[in-house]
């Protein structure tokens, strides 16, 4: 059989994505072994740069998890040699032709496959696909095309895009990434799901009460106050991450592991959505503060934000599956950015015990007697079950108690980078981790009238300072509801 090679084009290779994950992610790869015996990897941007400074550039940033190891700097060495940079234009047929020579040279007449990352700005999205599909794409083999979010700001410039797209290439070409189905316990949902017959027979309104999933960060949007200003917290985090990691919690189980078949499902989830109201979303945004003598910057202290931003860096909304299955349950979501810790996590809220014989041993609080389970997407990964047992000793007093899955001290192997996966799959050609385009529309579909609404009125942002728990306003979404979010109580 004739051997086969991978060509990988990081265009936008100067970016900070690039350094920061892509470039990192793929040496782990190569560490760990997993990338194919014929691989060259190229990075492509406008500036001019030789291999040598690209090499160096690269080597400069791979400060991913490997480079604690022995044997890293040899490995390292011999990564940097099978990357090569090309510089050139993103709408030049030109420029991706010389690219194609080059892959060529290096794919020495073995059945060549191409996997180009877009590492750039979705306004040039289109372009650099139409010139790479027309100049440097593979004939003998497979091409294909990661792109990274924002995928458009609403429904339709998101089908512009995708349409745009589909001009040059197959839906089954393009991987678009959501990375946060990259990430170890999101990936894992399922498995804690479907594989544990404790779980699975309470996936439902019958015996969960609410979900809530959160992401907050520690810091603010400084240095990318640019790009986050026209997006904003509910399309930066909760239109994707927050929204996919709701549909592969809420989908019926499907026919097989297939891609195909978990994505129908997930389809099936985000169409089921009702529409979100604006009564049932809170908007906010991080003022300055002082603490500890140090003063950190408010939202619009950015440079590059505009005075008067009504941009929200954080957000809640309640949310509802109108389907057999969670009828009446809210999903609550949380995002926001500089609050006082970085944490993304899932928490599900069991309902009662049916006449609890321990009722009175609660007193009135019945509710914090509940079970509740935690994913701990990050940091610090761990699932976690909150149970009521009796505190040892003569007297009758309960309390509640974890049984606790702390991956650090379960498991020795370090977790991968969500890139890590993500980009693997791609070069195997696994899609059930990336998005296809009716997923999209359906999310996009679900928030396009919210964000309109928001924008349209006008709403303000209700101020919390950097460094705090986020604005009051989320507590009473939460409790008109009757919930009380976990991480708070
Ligand atoms: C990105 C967002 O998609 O995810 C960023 O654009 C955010 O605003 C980041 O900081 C968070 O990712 P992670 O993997 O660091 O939690």
């Amino acid at each position: 059989e004739r051997e086969s090679t991978v060509s990988i084009t990081v265009v936008g290779a100067s970016g900070d994505l690039a350094k920061k994950k892509i470039f990192p992610a793929l040496f782990a790869l190569y560490y760990e072994d997993c990338l194919p015996k014929h691989f060259t990897i190229f990075g492509y941007a406008r500036s001019k740069m030789t291999d040598a400074e690209l090499r160096t550039m690269v080597s400069r940033t791979l400060t991913c998890r490997i480079d604690k190891r022995e044997n890293c700097n040899e490995k390292m060495e011999q990564f940097l040699k099978r990357c090569f940079y090309h510089s050139g234009q993103y709408d030049s047929e030109d420029n991706f032709a010389e690219l194609d020579k080059k892959l060529r040279e290096h794919e020495a007449g073995r059945l060549s496959n191409r996997l180009f990352y877009l590492s750039i700005p979705p306004n040039i999205f289109i372009e650099v696909v139409k010139s790479a599909s027309n100049s440097a794409s593979s004939k003998n083999g497979w091409t294909r095309v990661i792109v990274e979010k924002p995928f458009g700001r609403d429904s339709d410039s998101s089908a512009a895009l995708t349409n745009g797209l589909k001009q040059y290439l197959e839906e089954d070409q393009i991987f678009r990434i959501d990375h946060y189905l990259g990430k170890e316990l999101v990936e894992n949902l399922s498995i804690l799901r479907f594989s544990n017959l404790v779980f699975e027979p309470l996936w439902s309104r019958q015996y969960i009460r609410n979900v809530q999933l959160i992401f907050s960060e520690d810091f603010g949007t400084e240095g990318r106050g640019g790009y986050f200003d026209s997006y904003g917290i509910i399309r930066d985090i909760m239109q994707n991450h927050l929204l996919q990691i709701l549909a592969l919690f809420a989908m019926e189980t499907p026919v097989s592991l297939d891609a195909e078949d978990i994505r129908n499902e997930k389809v099936k989830v985000l169409r089921s959505m009702r529409p979100l109201q604006l009564e049932d979303v809170v908007v906010g945004q991080y003022k300055s503060h002082t603490k500890g003598g140090v003063k950190y910057p408010g939202y619009t202290d950015d440079k590059t934000v505009p005075s008067g931003s009504l941009t929200p860096t954080f957000a809640a909304a309640a949310l509802f599956i109108d389907n057999a299955r969670w009828d009446g349950v809210p999903f609550l979501m949380k995002a926001g950015k500089a609050l006082h810790t970085k944490r993304a996590e899932i928490r599900v809220q069991f309902r009662h015990v049916p006449g609890n014989l321990y009722k009175r041993t609660f007193g009135t609080d019945l509710d914090r007697a509940t079970n509740e389970l935690v994913i701990r997407v990050q940091p610090d990964e761990a699932i976690y079950l909150k149970i009521n047992n009796k505190i040892p000793g003569l007297g009758m007093r309960l309390d509640r108690s974890n049984l606790n899955l702390l991956y650090s001290s379960r498991y020795s192997k370090e977790i991968p980078d969500a890139y890590e996966r993500l980009l693997l799959d791609a070069i195997e050609g696994e899609r059930r981790l990336f998005i296809r385009s009716d997923e999209l529309d359906a999310a996009w579909e679900l928030f396009t009238p919210l964000l309109k609404e928001l924008e349209e009125k006008k709403i303000a942002p209700e101020l919390y300072p950097y460094g705090s728990r986020g604005p009051v306003g989320a507590h009473y979404l939460a409790a008109k509801y009757n919930v009380r979010w976990g991480d708070l109580s």
